[in-house]
């Protein structure tokens, strides 16, 4: 698939998929609460994008996310424990215009950090990249500074590849193909 432009890869894209413990599926509506909770957030918006966002900002975070299922027919999704309803966090490969690429991208919320969750999602997101979309490849990029994202992109299999600036921030930049 030319990233350059991507296609609307609706007719192949799962509407949900499972982990050993997740259940993913594609963010709606009735989301925006968890949003806002997960994003006004400090400690999980650190090392994200410019920080905590209020709740009008995720309003327009959560239509874009929406607006990018339906125009790529792929994008974050919305991550809930298969034993509960409750809101664990987002985690998906969404397009990133500004390196022409698939970006990998995931946050979660507090009670659900240090268990493996975000690898094990990572791992499936990846699986369906390459098996169910056909990405040629997929990028990580974190702040230098968090660690604990790299460490998740690395035990996903993926490799350091450079230095790089990303919405005017100092970034590190992972990658994977699908060869890999
Ligand atoms: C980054 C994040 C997704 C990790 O989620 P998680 O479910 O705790 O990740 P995992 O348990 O799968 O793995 C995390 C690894 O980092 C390690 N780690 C966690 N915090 C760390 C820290 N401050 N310094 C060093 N290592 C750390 C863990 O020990 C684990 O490594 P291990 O398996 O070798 O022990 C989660 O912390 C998060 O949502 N953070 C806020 C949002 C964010 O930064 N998103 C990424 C933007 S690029």
């Amino acid at each position: 698939m030319d990233l350059a432009r991507p296609a609307n890869l609706g007719a192949v894209a799962a509407t949900h998929l499972e982990t050993e413990r997740l259940l993913p599926r594609p963010f709606c509506e009735g989301d925006f609460e968890d949003l806002c909770a997960l994003f006004a957030d400090p400690d999980v918006m650190q090392f994200v994008g410019h920080g905590v966002r209020d709740c009008q900002v995720t309003r327009r975070s959560l239509r874009r996310m929406m607006r990018h299922w339906q125009r790529h027919g792929f994008g974050l999704w919305a991550l809930s424990p298969k034993a509960s309803g409750q809101f664990v966090g987002r985690c998906g490969v969404g397009y990133l215009h500004e390196l022409k690429d698939a970006e990998l991208a995931y946050a979660l919320a507090r009670p659900f950090c240090g268990q493996g969750l975000a690898t094990e999602t990572v791992r499936r997101t990846l699986q369906h990249a390459f098996e169910d979309l056909r990405l040629p490849r997929v990028i990580g990029v974190a702040r230098p500074e968090n660690v604990a994202s790299q460490k998740v992109m690395v035990k996903a299999g993926m490799t350091f590849r450079r230095r790089c600036r990303c919405d005017s921030i100092e970034a590190v930049m992972y990658s994977i193909g699908r060869s890999a």
